[in-house]
Parts: C-alpha cells; sequence; structure tokens
C-alpha cells in the first residue's frame, strides 16, 4: 500500500535510512519535509504488516517537481519496489507539471537504472558536488531529467 507519510512514520524512516544510504538523511531533514506544505511530497510504501518498505520524497515548484530523495530498505530491493513507488508517484502528478529533475551520485550505477527504465535522460552533470564520508573528495552529480510535456 502507498501512502502520504505521517509524522509517526519519520523514525522508523530515519532507521531505513541509516542502512540504505551513504549519506542518511537526518530525522530533522524527513521531519521539515513533511511539515512544509510549500510543494513537498512524502510518500511510503508499506507491506502487508505495516512495515514500512520505501519512501520517495519530492519537491513541487510551479511546473517543474524535483526528486529529492527515493530509497528502500536494504532487505526488500532488487524486487521491483522503487520501480513500483516511481510509477505511482509520476503517474499522480499536478497536471501543470511539465519537467521533472533528479540529482544521482555518479557512482549509483542501480539507481540510474532505475532513473533510465521509467524514462529519465542525463541531461548534465555538477563537478565535485557530493560529499563522500570519510574524504575530502567529492563527487559528481549527474543531472536527469524527465520532460512529460511541452
Ligand atoms: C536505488 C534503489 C532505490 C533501487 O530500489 P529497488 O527497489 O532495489 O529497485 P527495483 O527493484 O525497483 O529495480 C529497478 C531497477 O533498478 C536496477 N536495479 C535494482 N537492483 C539492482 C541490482 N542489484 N543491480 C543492478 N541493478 C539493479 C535495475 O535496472 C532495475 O530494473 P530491472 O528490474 O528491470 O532490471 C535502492 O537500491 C536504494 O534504496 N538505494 C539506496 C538509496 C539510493 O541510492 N537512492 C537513490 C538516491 S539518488
Amino acid at each position: 500500500m502507498i501512502e502520504i507519510a505521517k509524522a509517526s512514520d519519520i523514525d522508523a524512516v530515519v532507521e531505513i535510512e541509516r542502512r540504505a544510504n551513504m549519506t542518511p538523511w537526518s530525522h530533522q531533514m524527513l521531519s521539515e519535509s513533511l511539515s512544509n506544505n510549500h510543494g513537498y511530497q512524502f510518500f511510503l510504501l508499506r507491506r502487508s504488516n505495516e512495515q514500512i518498505s520505501a519512501y520517495l520524497i519530492a519537491l513541487e515548484v510551479l511546473d517543474e517537481v524535483n526528486l529529492l530523495h527515493i530509497a528502500v530498505d536494504p532487505s526488500f530491493q532488487s524486487q521491483g519496489i522503487a520501480r513500483r513507488l516511481m510509477q505511482y508517484w509520476l503517474s499522480r502528478l499536478n497536471s501543470e507539471v511539465k519537467t521533472v529533475w533528479l540529482e544521482v551520485r555518479e557512482s549509483n550505477e542501480i539507481a540510474q537504472s532505475l532513473y533510465q527504465s521509467c524514462g529519465f535522460q542525463k541531461v548534465d552533470e555538477r563537478k565535485k558536488y557530493y560529499r563522500i564520508p570519510d574524504s575530502i573528495e567529492r563527487e559528481t552529480a549527474l543531472i536527469y531529467c524527465l520532460k512529460i510535456k511541452n
């Protein structure tokens, strides 16, 4: 079941975030995305036992929407869950939306495969964009775009 996240879900999301993400979003960042009513979207997917298995956060501004984050609990990855959540979200975008944007680490080939399979195309890159934990180096961000309409 896919639904809009609630404040009471944040602790469970933080726990998944710690296990799934190289640079996890903090409790505060997640809570702010939820409480900010200016265009933020925060969906999560629950298993039949109510356990959260994935979530997606996006920000809509006028006719553009930016996918800020998507993650799947490592115990349930590679089962088509991220694609299902992406397709659900994309099919419910506001009818005003013309373009969907996202950024992804150059090294994150799994996420890039997911985005490409959802129709996104790489259009640009930003050098030294992402912090690398325990390193002074920074990683390139690839910018992907999905044109919905002109
Ligand atoms: C990226 C992520 C969300 C994908 O979630 P997922 O539920 O495992 O993805 P899906 O099972 O829906 O697979 C979608 C596509 O991703 C790719 N993919 C998924 N698992 C893969 C793996 N183990 N190896 C290679 N490609 C893989 C495939 O292209 C797959 O399509 P296919 O099944 O037709 O081959 C998940 O790996 C994750 O949470 N990663 C950590 C957080 C993250 O990096 N988020 C993205 C930030 S930009």
